[in-house]
Protein backbone atom coordinates (compact mmCIF):
# COMPACT_ATOMS: atom_id res chain seq x y z
CA UNK A 1 0.00 0.00 0.00
CA UNK A 2 1.24 3.53 -0.65
CA UNK A 3 1.48 5.65 2.31
CA UNK A 4 2.99 9.36 2.10
CA UNK A 5 5.90 10.39 4.86
CA UNK A 6 3.07 12.02 6.60
CA UNK A 7 -0.86 9.99 6.29
CA UNK A 8 -3.00 12.55 7.88
CA UNK A 9 -4.98 9.53 9.18
CA UNK A 10 -2.12 9.02 11.49
CA UNK A 11 -1.95 12.84 12.78
CA UNK A 12 -4.14 13.41 15.73
CA UNK A 13 -4.68 16.89 16.97
CA UNK A 14 -4.96 16.23 21.25
CA UNK A 15 -6.95 17.82 23.27
CA UNK A 16 -8.75 20.42 21.53
CA UNK A 17 -10.06 23.54 22.15
CA UNK A 18 -13.83 24.27 21.75
CA UNK A 19 -14.53 28.09 20.36
CA UNK A 20 -17.95 28.31 18.91
CA UNK A 21 -19.38 31.25 16.85
CA UNK A 22 -23.43 30.94 16.62
CA UNK A 23 -24.40 33.14 13.99
CA UNK A 24 -27.77 35.45 14.35
CA UNK A 25 -28.75 35.26 18.11
CA UNK A 26 -30.61 38.62 17.52
CA UNK A 27 -31.50 40.19 14.73
CA UNK A 28 -29.03 43.19 13.51
CA UNK A 29 -32.25 46.08 14.54
CA UNK A 30 -32.23 44.38 17.76
CA UNK A 31 -28.52 44.22 18.32
CA UNK A 32 -28.21 48.28 17.36
CA UNK A 33 -31.10 49.06 20.09
CA UNK A 34 -28.86 47.36 22.44
CA UNK A 35 -25.85 49.30 21.45
CA UNK A 36 -27.51 52.55 21.90
CA UNK A 37 -28.85 51.83 24.52
CA UNK A 38 -26.50 50.72 26.32
CA UNK A 39 -24.06 53.71 25.50
CA UNK A 40 -26.00 55.64 27.98
CA UNK A 41 -25.13 53.21 30.54
CA UNK A 42 -21.25 53.82 30.63
CA UNK A 43 -20.43 53.35 33.98
CA UNK A 44 -16.82 53.70 34.18
CA UNK A 45 -13.28 53.24 31.36
CA UNK A 46 -11.06 50.02 31.69
CA UNK A 47 -8.10 50.54 34.17
CA UNK A 48 -5.45 50.14 31.36
CA UNK A 49 -7.44 51.97 27.73
CA UNK A 50 -9.74 55.22 28.47
CA UNK A 51 -11.32 54.86 25.35
CA UNK A 52 -12.67 51.20 26.30
CA UNK A 53 -15.84 52.01 28.59
CA UNK A 54 -18.02 49.59 30.23
CA UNK A 55 -21.42 49.51 31.28
CA UNK A 56 -22.41 48.19 34.98
CA UNK A 57 -24.22 44.61 35.44
CA UNK A 58 -26.84 43.76 32.93
CA UNK A 59 -29.42 42.11 35.09
CA UNK A 60 -32.83 40.52 33.80
CA UNK A 61 -35.56 42.80 33.18
CA UNK A 62 -33.75 45.85 31.92
CA UNK A 63 -34.03 45.74 27.89
CA UNK A 64 -36.26 43.70 26.31
CA UNK A 65 -33.03 42.49 23.53
CA UNK A 66 -31.10 41.38 26.56
CA UNK A 67 -33.90 39.37 27.35
CA UNK A 68 -34.15 37.53 24.37
CA UNK A 69 -30.36 37.02 24.63
CA UNK A 70 -30.24 35.75 27.96
CA UNK A 71 -33.16 33.68 26.78
CA UNK A 72 -31.71 32.49 23.55
CA UNK A 73 -27.93 31.87 24.80
CA UNK A 74 -28.94 29.70 27.84
CA UNK A 75 -29.83 26.75 25.51
CA UNK A 76 -26.92 27.17 23.62
CA UNK A 77 -24.41 27.82 26.49
CA UNK A 78 -26.06 24.23 27.89
CA UNK A 79 -25.05 22.42 24.65
CA UNK A 80 -21.39 24.15 24.45
CA UNK A 81 -21.23 23.35 28.35
CA UNK A 82 -22.09 19.80 27.41
CA UNK A 83 -18.62 19.50 25.43
CA UNK A 84 -15.99 20.82 28.24
CA UNK A 85 -18.06 18.78 30.46
CA UNK A 86 -19.13 15.81 28.87
CA UNK A 87 -23.00 16.16 30.87
CA UNK A 88 -25.92 18.10 29.80
CA UNK A 89 -26.34 20.24 32.98
CA UNK A 90 -28.35 23.50 34.39
CA UNK A 91 -26.46 26.64 33.23
CA UNK A 92 -27.04 30.05 34.61
CA UNK A 93 -25.48 33.24 33.35
CA UNK A 94 -24.02 35.04 36.36
CA UNK A 95 -22.85 38.37 34.74
CA UNK A 96 -23.30 40.55 31.55
CA UNK A 97 -21.65 43.14 31.01
CA UNK A 98 -21.38 45.92 28.20
CA UNK A 99 -18.14 47.32 26.25
CA UNK A 100 -17.84 50.20 24.02
CA UNK A 101 -14.67 50.84 22.50
CA UNK A 102 -13.68 53.88 20.53
CA UNK A 103 -10.97 54.78 18.34
CA UNK A 104 -7.06 54.01 19.70
CA UNK A 105 -9.36 51.77 22.20
CA UNK A 106 -7.83 47.70 22.86
CA UNK A 107 -8.42 45.13 25.38
CA UNK A 108 -5.60 44.07 26.99
CA UNK A 109 -4.86 40.63 27.28
CA UNK A 110 -6.68 38.34 30.28
CA UNK A 111 -9.07 35.86 30.95
CA UNK A 112 -12.46 35.32 33.30
CA UNK A 113 -11.95 33.75 36.65
CA UNK A 114 -14.76 31.89 38.77
CA UNK A 115 -17.04 30.68 35.72
CA UNK A 116 -16.50 27.81 33.03
CA UNK A 117 -17.98 29.50 30.10
CA UNK A 118 -17.88 33.04 28.76
CA UNK A 119 -19.17 34.22 25.67
CA UNK A 120 -19.02 37.60 23.86
CA UNK A 121 -22.23 39.04 22.04
CA UNK A 122 -21.19 41.47 19.07
CA UNK A 123 -23.37 44.50 18.48
CA UNK A 124 -21.44 46.16 15.76
CA UNK A 125 -19.66 44.35 12.92
CA UNK A 126 -15.95 42.81 13.30
CA UNK A 127 -15.15 43.48 9.16
CA UNK A 128 -12.39 44.95 10.30
CA UNK A 129 -8.98 42.69 11.70
CA UNK A 130 -8.76 45.12 14.73
CA UNK A 131 -12.09 44.35 15.91
CA UNK A 132 -12.02 40.96 16.00
CA UNK A 133 -11.42 38.80 19.40
CA UNK A 134 -7.95 37.35 19.07
CA UNK A 135 -7.15 34.09 21.55
CA UNK A 136 -3.44 33.45 22.77
CA UNK A 137 -2.08 30.17 23.34
CA UNK A 138 -0.93 30.48 27.27
CA UNK A 139 2.00 31.94 27.83
CA UNK A 140 3.49 28.86 30.21
CA UNK A 141 5.30 29.35 33.47
CA UNK A 142 8.00 30.87 35.15
CA UNK A 143 10.93 28.48 33.08
CA UNK A 144 13.05 29.17 29.96
CA UNK A 145 11.08 28.48 27.23
CA UNK A 146 12.62 28.35 23.79
CA UNK A 147 10.55 28.79 20.53
CA UNK A 148 11.05 29.05 16.95
CA UNK A 149 8.90 31.87 15.59
CA UNK A 150 9.94 34.26 12.69
CA UNK A 151 8.59 35.50 9.24
CA UNK A 152 9.53 32.12 7.58
CA UNK A 153 7.49 29.24 9.57
CA UNK A 154 4.06 28.30 8.21
CA UNK A 155 1.95 28.35 10.94
CA UNK A 156 -0.70 25.55 11.89
CA UNK A 157 -2.81 24.42 14.73
CA UNK A 158 0.29 22.73 16.29
CA UNK A 159 2.60 26.13 16.42
CA UNK A 160 0.67 28.72 16.32
CA UNK A 161 0.64 31.25 19.06
CA UNK A 162 -2.80 33.24 18.61
CA UNK A 163 -6.08 32.41 16.73
CA UNK A 164 -8.02 35.55 15.58
CA UNK A 165 -11.79 34.58 15.67
CA UNK A 166 -13.86 34.82 12.13
CA UNK A 167 -15.63 38.00 11.30
CA UNK A 168 -18.95 38.50 12.89
CA UNK A 169 -21.91 40.52 12.21
CA UNK A 170 -23.93 42.11 15.21
CA UNK A 171 -26.16 39.80 16.83
CA UNK A 172 -23.52 37.03 17.06
CA UNK A 173 -22.36 35.40 19.81
CA UNK A 174 -18.78 33.94 20.08
CA UNK A 175 -18.62 31.08 22.99
CA UNK A 176 -15.32 30.20 24.96
CA UNK A 177 -14.06 27.96 27.84
CA UNK A 178 -13.49 30.80 30.42
CA UNK A 179 -9.84 29.81 31.15
CA UNK A 180 -8.77 31.22 27.33
CA UNK A 181 -7.05 33.96 27.50
CA UNK A 182 -7.99 36.55 24.93
CA UNK A 183 -7.57 40.44 24.00
CA UNK A 184 -8.67 42.87 21.15
CA UNK A 185 -6.15 45.49 19.16
CA UNK A 186 -6.57 48.84 19.13
CA UNK A 187 -9.39 50.20 17.34
CA UNK A 188 -8.96 52.42 14.37
CA UNK A 189 -12.11 53.32 13.16
CA UNK A 190 -16.00 53.41 13.81
CA UNK A 191 -16.50 52.36 17.95
CA UNK A 192 -16.71 48.40 18.96
CA UNK A 193 -19.40 47.38 21.01
CA UNK A 194 -20.05 44.16 22.53
CA UNK A 195 -22.04 42.02 25.85
CA UNK A 196 -19.55 40.02 27.09
CA UNK A 197 -21.03 37.27 29.89
CA UNK A 198 -19.98 34.47 31.63
CA UNK A 199 -21.57 31.46 32.79
CA UNK A 200 -21.69 28.56 35.19
CA UNK A 201 -23.57 25.17 35.75
CA UNK A 202 -24.92 24.67 39.14
CA UNK A 203 -23.15 21.93 40.23
CA UNK A 204 -19.62 20.08 39.65
CA UNK A 205 -19.17 16.40 40.59
CA UNK A 206 -16.44 14.47 40.18
CA UNK A 207 -16.00 11.15 41.41
CA UNK A 208 -18.14 11.87 44.68
CA UNK A 209 -16.29 15.13 44.84
CA UNK A 210 -19.19 17.62 44.56
CA UNK A 211 -18.86 21.73 44.00
CA UNK A 212 -22.16 23.57 44.21
CA UNK A 213 -21.87 26.92 42.16
CA UNK A 214 -23.59 30.14 42.65
CA UNK A 215 -23.63 33.30 41.16
FE1 LIG B 1 -12.91 38.89 28.12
Amino acid sequence: MNQTLNDPDDLHGLFPVAVQLVRQVVSIGDAGSLRRWLEGRVAQSNSRSGSLLHTGQITPGQHPVSDAIFSALLPRITEFGALLLGESKTWQIKEMWGNIMHNGGSQSLHNHANCIVSGIVYLTPTALVESRTVFVRALGGQDYKFGNEHAGIFANPFNASRWIAPEAAPGDVLLFPSYLLHEVPAQHEKPRCTLAFNAIPTRLESWGYGLSLHP
